[in-house]
């Protein structure tokens, strides 16, 4: 499953080599129209990328689903692609995870690099193997397992990404500095988005996507280790869908940064975890997120929407909780009582 991150200064040059170095018969390049207007021009003078076929899909998860797929496999068809073609998928999570999906099913399977452009997809989508699409309402409900043979990392993709989808990807690199060592989430606090400086970005960046590749190597199903990585994301899940329910929608990222504070309280609560590193974190997520609204009365939903969460076994509800930073315990479970209090901390927290 292993695939190979490369660390990118200019990602023009390290992707001109790359390609040299592979075998293929054909070169097919997939991205949306935002990333075609705003992230090829970043490659367009790689010399092997001349002779590419280009599809440029729609913008926006909506059309992460099967009419696209679609498009995609008859575009392969059309234009002559084989087991030996190799497609480049040039976007967000949402242009990896179909491309992905559309390389590992196409002939049964051609390889495929990813060049994620938004930190979402740098530091989550384009790594790990997972890809798929939405089927029937449900995200992601038919997909594959499925390395990218490479994926570059290069944080300049991101000058053109708005403030809100920096910040979505943000909440996922502070996930894996939580994940890793008390050293990460400190350097991951102390980054300034007055001031971004896309260099340090990239550092960060780079380190916290070894995180997540270490995690899913040594499990790459989710058997195991990998739920390491659903850190936040059992609160967090419930925000995004209480969000979607009352029509005032908020990203992913911002879903799991509120998420992060409630499971490092409920950490506090049950395994002891630093009630400053806590604070510090809560901190973060109040001056950079600011607030998720809500009251007591929706805190009856919440609960239901983590009863409902697919992470669930034996109808508990699952946490991935931490003793410390780099001290992690899946499979935790918490009371009503201590979920309703988590979230009377959050609220007055945040
Ligand atoms: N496979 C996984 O393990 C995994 C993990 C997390 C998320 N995901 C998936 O990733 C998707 C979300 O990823 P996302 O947030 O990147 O969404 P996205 O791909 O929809 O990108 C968000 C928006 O940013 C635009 N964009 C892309 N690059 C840009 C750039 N450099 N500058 C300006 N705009 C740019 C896109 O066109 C889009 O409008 C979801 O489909 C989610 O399910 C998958
Ligand atoms: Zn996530």
């Amino acid at each position: 499953m292993a695939q190979q991150i490369v660390r990118c200064k200019h990602v023009e040059s390290e992707l001109t080599r790359f390609l040299a170095g592979l075998n293929f018969d054909g070169i097919f390049l997939l991205t949306d129209e935002n990333a075609d207007k705003l992230c090829l021009p970043h490659i367009q003078s790689v010399p092997a990328l001349a002779a590419a076929k280009k599809i440029v899909i729609p913008a926006g998860d909506e059309h992460k689903n099967i009419e696209t797929i679609s498009r995609v496999w008859q575009f392969l068809t059309d234009n002559g692609a084989t087991r030996k073609s190799l497609l480049i998928n040039l976007g967000g999570g949402m242009v990896t995870d179909l491309g992905g999906f559309a390389a590992a099913s196409f002939k049964r399977g051609i390889p495929f690099i990813n060049l994620p452009t938004t930190l979402l997809g740098a530091v989550d989508a384009a790594v790990g193997g997972k890809t798929g699409i939405n089927f029937n309402g449900l995200k992601n409900e038919i997909g594959a397992f499925a390395p990218a043979i490479a994926v570059f990392i290069d944080a300049s993709f991101f000058r053109t990404l708005d403030h809100a989808n920096l910040l979505s990807g943000y909440a996922e690199m502070l996930k894996h500095g939580l994940l890793s060592s008390p050293k990460e989430v400190d350097a991951l606090l102390q980054f300034d988005f007055d001031r971004v400086d896309y260099e340090k970005l990239n550092d960060l960046l780079f380190e916290s996507v070894l995180v997540k590749e270490r995690i899913v190597q040594e499990d790459p199903r989710e058997e195991g280790i990998r739920k390491a990585l659903n850190l936040g994301h059992t609160f967090g899940h419930a925000f995004e869908s209480l969000s979607y329910q009352t029509q005032k929608p908020i990203l992913h990222g911002y879903a799991v940064a509120y998420g992060l504070v409630c499971e490092l309280y409920l950490s506090f609560l049950r395994l002891d975890f630093d009630k400053n590193l806590l604070l510090q974190v809560a901190h973060f997520a109040k001056a950079h997120y600011g607030k998720f609204p809500f009251d007591c009365n929706d805190y009856p939903q919440l609960f239901k929407l983590m009863q409902h969460d697919k992470k669930n076994e034996n109808n508990t509800i699952n946490f991935t909780l931490l003793k410390a930073a780099g001290a992690v315990e899946i499979n935790q479970t918490a009371t009503e009582k201590e979920i309703f209090e988590t979230l009377d901390f959050f609220r007055e927290y945040l």
